[in-house]
């Protein structure tokens, strides 16, 4: 009887250790977030990082190209057309996506002052 109950706590030792094992493998696949110095981000794009972060990143991945719910941002400014809508990539189109929305992405214009949409983009352009 004690030889089952040991038996059985090390399986559970065990596979409880395995999980450990994956999740650290897990956490070792994704990259470590860079710090806004190590970005070389000036005031204007960390502070439209951290807006970044609470209004987009559930649904944008900003150092990928790999979607969440809505298609990775990387290099959003780097090409001539929007890899999703194939709309230009400039300051006033992609303002316009986020104030009015696209699709399933419901539109900030309520959210955001005009301040806090220049500074999204500023940062926006360093993906
Ligand atoms: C609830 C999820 C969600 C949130 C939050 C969200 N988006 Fe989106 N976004 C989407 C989806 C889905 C699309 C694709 C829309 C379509 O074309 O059908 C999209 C499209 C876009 C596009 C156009 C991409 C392309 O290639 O055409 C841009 C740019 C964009 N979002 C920026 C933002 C920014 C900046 C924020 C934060 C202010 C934001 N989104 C917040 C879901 C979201």
């Amino acid at each position: 009887m004690l030889l089952l109950l040991r038996s059985r706590w090390l399986v559970a030792c065990l596979s409880s250790l395995m999980a450990f094992a994956l999740i650290l493998l897990g956490g070792c696949e994704a990259e470590r977030r860079k710090s806004d110095a190590e970005l070389g981000l000036n005031a204007q794009q960390s502070a439209g990082r951290k807006l970044y972060d609470e209004y987009c990143d559930r649904c944008h991945n900003p150092y990928s190209t790999r979607g969440r719910q809505g298609p990775g941002l990387k290099g959003v400014f780097k090409k001539q057309y929007l890899a999703v809508s194939g709309i230009p990539a400039n300051d006033a189109r992609v303002g316009e996506i986020i104030r009015i929305g696209r699709g399933k992405m419901e539109g900030f214009s309520n959210v955001l002052t005009q301040q806090q949409l220049d500074d999204l983009l500023a940062y926006m352009h360093t993906l």
